[in-house]
C-alpha cells in the first residue's frame, strides 16, 4: 500500500531512485512561510464557504503556527514520505491538530499552491535584491560625488577616444543600474497577480471568494484562466532573464575595472579584502573578486536559458518538468545577491590613481576638439573633420604630437587657425564643452547625481 498523500489508487510503492528524483523538499522548504501563509488564507476562505468551521480554522492556525515555529527553529522533522514543502507541512499539521487538517486542502491542490507560494516568495525577496541594488547604486553615487575633478580616456573599442570625468564614467554604470531597478518594479507588478484558487486546473468548484483571498494575502489582482494560472511560470522567466542582464552590467563593470587594474592601466588598484594572491608568484594581486562577477554573470544568463528550454513546448498546464523552477529561482537569486555585495565592496573600496587617469589622456584624444575649433569659426563640420585629420597625419609625419605644431604648419592647412588654437589643449576646457543634458561636463555629471539621489530618495 503506498501512504503518499495521493497514494490512494496505487498499491505498489513508489521505486526509490524515482522517490529521490522526484523528491523537492530540500529546495522548496525555503519557502515553508508563504505555504504557510498561503494555507491560512485558504483556510479562512473555507470558513467564509462553510466548509471549514470558526474552531477548525484556528486549530488550524494555531497548528500552522507550531509548524512555521518549527521550520523557524530548525527543528521540523522532515521524513522520508514528504516529497515537497507543501505535503511536509500538511502531514505535521495532521500530526499535531488531527482531522481540521484534513478537510484544508478541499479544491486547492499543489498546482495553485506552489505557483502562490513563488509568488510570495518572489515578492518579498525582490524587494530585497532591489535594496542590494540601490545600495551599490549609492555606494558609485558616493563616489561618484566625491570625485568629479578626476579626469580619465573614455574609450570606444577599447581605444582611447576622448577624455571624460571619471564621475561621468562611473554614473553610466549607476545608470544602467537604476534601469534595473526600474524594470524589477515592473515586474513586480505582474508578479502580484495571485493564482490560488485555480485548482489542479479547472478552477474552484466551491466558489471560493477569491477575490477576498487575495485581499488577504495581499495581492493586487486575482488570475483570470485557472489553466493558464497553474501554467503560468513566465514570472520565473522574467526574473531569470532580469538577472541575467543585472548580471551581464555587473560583468560589464568587472571587466572595465580588471582591465584598469592590470599594470599596463593602473587607473585603479583593487583593495586588498577584495584582491587574492598566486601561492606560486609573490608579486601578483588578483582581481578574483571581479572575475567571479564577470563570470556569475554569464551564467545567470545560462540559468535563464535552461529554464526557457524547460518551458518550450511544454503541454498547457502543469508538467513536472516545472519542479525545477525552483531551483533556478534559487540559485539566480543567491549568485545574484552575491555579486551584488561583492560589487559594491570592490568599488566602495577600490583606490583610483588620479595621476595615471591623467597621464593616460594625450593630444590626439583632442582632435575632435580641433574640428569643433574650425567649426566654432565656421568651417561645416565634415571639413572640419577633414582638416583635423590632416592635422593628426602632418604631426604623426614630423613625429610630434599635435599639440606641437606650429601656428604656420596650422595655418598650412586651414587659415582658420589662430592664436587661440592653443585654448584647444586642455584637457578641462575639451571636457566643459559636453554641457549638454547627459555630456561629461560638471555641470551634468553634478545634475546627474542629483537625479540619481532624488530617484533613490523617492523610490
Ligand atoms: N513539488 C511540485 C512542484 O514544485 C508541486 C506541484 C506538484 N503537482 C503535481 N501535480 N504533482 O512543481
Amino acid at each position: 500500500e503506498n501512504h503518499k498523500l495521493w497514494g490512494g489508487r496505487f498499491t505498489d510503492a513508489t521505486s526509490p531512485c524515482l522517490e529521490k528524483l522526484n523528491r523537492s523538499i530540500d529546495v522548496d522548504k525555503r519557502m515553508y512561510e508563504e505555504d504557510i501563509e498561503g494555507s491560512k488564507a485558504y483556510a479562512k476562505a473555507l470558513q467564509s464557504i462553510r466548509l471549514l468551521t470558526v474552531e477548525e480554522v484556528e486549530a488550524i492556525c494555531d497548528g500552522l503556527d507550531i509548524v512555521k515555529r518549527e521550520w523557524k527553529e530548525g527543528v521540523f522533522e522532515v521524513l522520508h514520505e514528504d516529497e515537497d514543502i507543501h505535503t511536509a507541512n500538511e502531514r505535521r499539521l495532521k500530526e499535531l491538530i488531527g482531522a481540521p487538517a484534513t478537510k484544508l486542502h478541499v479544491g486547492r491542490s499543489r498546482n495553485d499552491q506552489v505557483v502562490t507560494d513563488m509568488k510570495l516568495w518572489m515578492r518579498l525577496n525582490l524587494r530585497r535584491l532591489d535594496e542590494y541594488l540601490r545600495n551599490l547604486i549609492s555606494t558609485i553615487l558616493y563616489r561618484a560625488s566625491h570625485e568629479t575633478e578626476i579626469m580619465m580616456p573614455g574609450y570606444t573599442h577599447l581605444q582611447r577616444a576622448q577624455p571624460v570625468r571619471w564621475s561621468h564614467y562611473l554614473l553610466s554604470h549607476a545608470w544602467n543600474l537604476k534601469n534595473d531597478s526600474d524594470r524589477l518594479g515592473e515586474i513586480l507588478r505582474r508578479i502580484n497577480v495571485m493564482p490560488l484558487g485555480s485548482g489542479a486546473l479547472a478552477g474552484n468548484p466551491f466558489n471560493i471568494d477569491r477575490i477576498n483571498l487575495a485581499a488577504t494575502l495581499d495581492f493586487d489582482g486575482i488570475t483570470q484562466n485557472s489553466m493558464q494560472a497553474v501554467s503560468d511560470r513566465d514570472f520565473i522567466a522574467e526574473f531569470l532573464f532580469w538577472s541575467s542582464m543585472v548580471g551581464i552590467h555587473l560583468s560589464r563593470l568587472a571587466e572595465d575595472f580588471i582591465i584598469y587594474s592590470s599594470k599596463e592601466f593602473e587607473f585603479v588598484t583593487i583593495d586588498d579584502s577584495y584582491s587574492t594572491g598566486s601561492s606560486l608568484m609573490p608579486q601578483k594581486r588578483n582581481p578574483d573578486s571581479l572575475e567571479l562577477i564577470r563570470s556569475i554573470g554569464g551564467s545567470l544568463f545560462g540559468q535563464c536559458c535552461s529554464f526557457m528550454m524547460v518551458l518550450k513546448s511544454l503541454p498547457s498546464t502543469y508538467n513536472k518538468d516545472l519542479q525545477s523552477d525552483k531551483e533556478a529561482m534559487f540559485t539566480t537569486f543567491d549568485k545574484l545577491i552575491s555579486i551584488l555585495e561583492v560589487t559594491a565592496g570592490t568599488v566602495k573600496t577600490l583606490k583610483v590613481n588620479s595621476e595615471k587617469c591623467k597621464s593616460a589622456l594625450n593630444f590626439e584624444m583632442l582632435a575632435t576638439d580641433v574640428a569643433y575649433y574650425l567649426v566654432r569659426k565656421g568651417v561645416p563640420f565634415r571639413e572640419a573633420h577633414h582638416l583635423a585629420g590632416q592635422v593628426v597625419a602632418k604631426a604623426e609625419d614630423k613625429g610630434v604630437s599635435i599639440c606641437d605644431l606650429t601656428l604656420e604648419e596650422l595655418k598650412s592647412i586651414s587659415n582658420n587657425f589662430g592664436v587661440d588654437i592653443g585654448k584647444v589643449w586642455n584637457y578641462e576646457n575639451s571636457i566643459e564643452q559636453y554641457q549638454a543634458i547627459g555630456g561629461t561636463a560638471k555641470s551634468s555629471v553634478l545634475r546627474q547625481i542629483k537625479e540619481l539621489n532624488s530617484w533613490l530618495e523617492k523610490n
